[in-house]
């Protein structure tokens, strides 16, 4: 299939272009690098051993979009482009409904027009805001705290309301707990903008020495040690996720909600150890005030994604300390490059 997948040079994305080519797909990137460096679209060529093509653009120039899908005989979208800090979501809400929900009608008006009917949407388990039960399955209440999350549950009830108007829509709601790791390779993974917002890329940066430790956000939750837990997916699981769910889609229309996640929760203290143990090194932290909005555990119910479409995460938390490592010892070198 011919699959264009937006927002193509980010985290999520590369990884999943690397998946899809490898499974015989032709992949097309399309990016504002606005959150995102052009050369991940070079590295992604490395590790496929071909040129696989990366457009310029944003989401929002429909026109545009429109040629693409023309040009490149799109059979389905994976999309993946989207503003995704939840702190800048509240400070500047007006921005991420322009991007994350402006911009996906864009896509669709543009799939629309070209009669292009199949769609991964990238979405977040924050759609579903506090627990009401953990772990969290597809039919939980949706009831996001904060801007981020609100836009990505309003894109879904788009899809959700599109696909009950015309029923020749093939539609999956992917909701993302939290990707970590990186490609074996070493020359892709998460290459946040600054200093991290998300624990992983931290803990990364304090044992690579770039910063001096890790604050965790408050040790007196109701958890197994008091941290925060999470359920942490290996990117290249998550990869592989998109390409089961595409398969789903092949001979189906509708819409469907996958939660990926492994349903197993980790701690920041259990992460901060695993991690530590992978690089034989200590890495120091401070105790800090909890942050606003932080939630003491969430973990995702997988058992819906593997009945129907018989993906489940199959890599774990030293998996995941190991490719982090490998990518965080290239994207050093990579920033002097550059
Ligand atoms: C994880 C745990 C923190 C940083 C976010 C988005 C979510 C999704 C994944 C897009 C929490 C603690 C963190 C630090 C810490 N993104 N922590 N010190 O908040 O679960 O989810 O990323 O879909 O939408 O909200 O991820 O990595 O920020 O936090 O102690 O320096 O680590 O309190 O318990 P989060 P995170």
């Amino acid at each position: 299939m011919n699959i264009l997948l937006t927002g193509g040079t980010g985290y999520i994305a590369s990884h999943t272009s690397v998946v899809l080519d490898s499974a015989g797909h032709n992949v097309v990137l399309f990016d504002n690098f606005s959150n995102s460096r052009r050369s991940v679209s070079r590295r992604v060529n490395q590790i496929c051993k071909k040129v696989i093509p990366c457009i310029e653009g944003d989401i929002r120039d429909t026109l545009l979009l429109i040629k693409i899908l023309g040009d490149f005989k799109i059979d389905a979208v994976m999309h993946f482009a989207g503003l995704k800090s939840v702190a800048e979501s509240d400070q500047e809400p007006l921005k991420y409904y322009d991007n994350n929900v402006a911009g996906s009608i864009s896509l669709l008006e543009a799939m629309k027009k070209t009669g292009v009917k199949s769609i991964v949407f990238s979405s977040s388990a924050t759609v579903y805001g506090t627990p009401n039960y953990l772990p969290y399955d597809e039919k939980h209440p949706l009831n996001p705290i904060n801007t981020y999350g609100r836009t990505k549950l309003q894109v879904e009830q788009i899809l959700l309301d599109l696909a009950n108007s015309d029923p020749t829509w093939s539609i999956a709601l992917l909701r993302y707990f939290n990707p970590v790791g990186a490609h074996e390779s070493g020359l892709i993974g998460e290459d946040p903008n600054g200093i991290p917002n998300n624990l992983m890329p931290y803990v990364t940066q304090v044992v690579a020495g770039i910063l001096p430790h890790v604050n965790i956000f408050g040790n007196d939750f109701d958890t197994r040690d008091g941290t925060g837990e999470r359920d942490y997916i290996h990117i290249m699981d998550l990869a592989e996720g998109h390409h089961a769910a595409l398969n789903y889609l092949a001979n189906r229309h509708g819409c469907e909600i996958f939660n990926f996640g492994t349903g197993t929760p980790v701690s920041v203290l259990e992460l901060i150890g695993a991690y530590q143990k992978a690089a034989d090194k200590n890495i120091p932290v401070k105790i800090a005030p909890r942050r606003i909005g932080d939630l003491a555990t969430y973990y995702a119910n997988p058992k819906k994604v593997f009945e129907l479409t018989g993906w489940k995460a199959a890599r774990g938390i030293h998996d995941i300390c190991l490719s982090t490592m490998q990518w965080e010892e290239f994207r050093g070198e990579l920033i002097e490059l550059e």
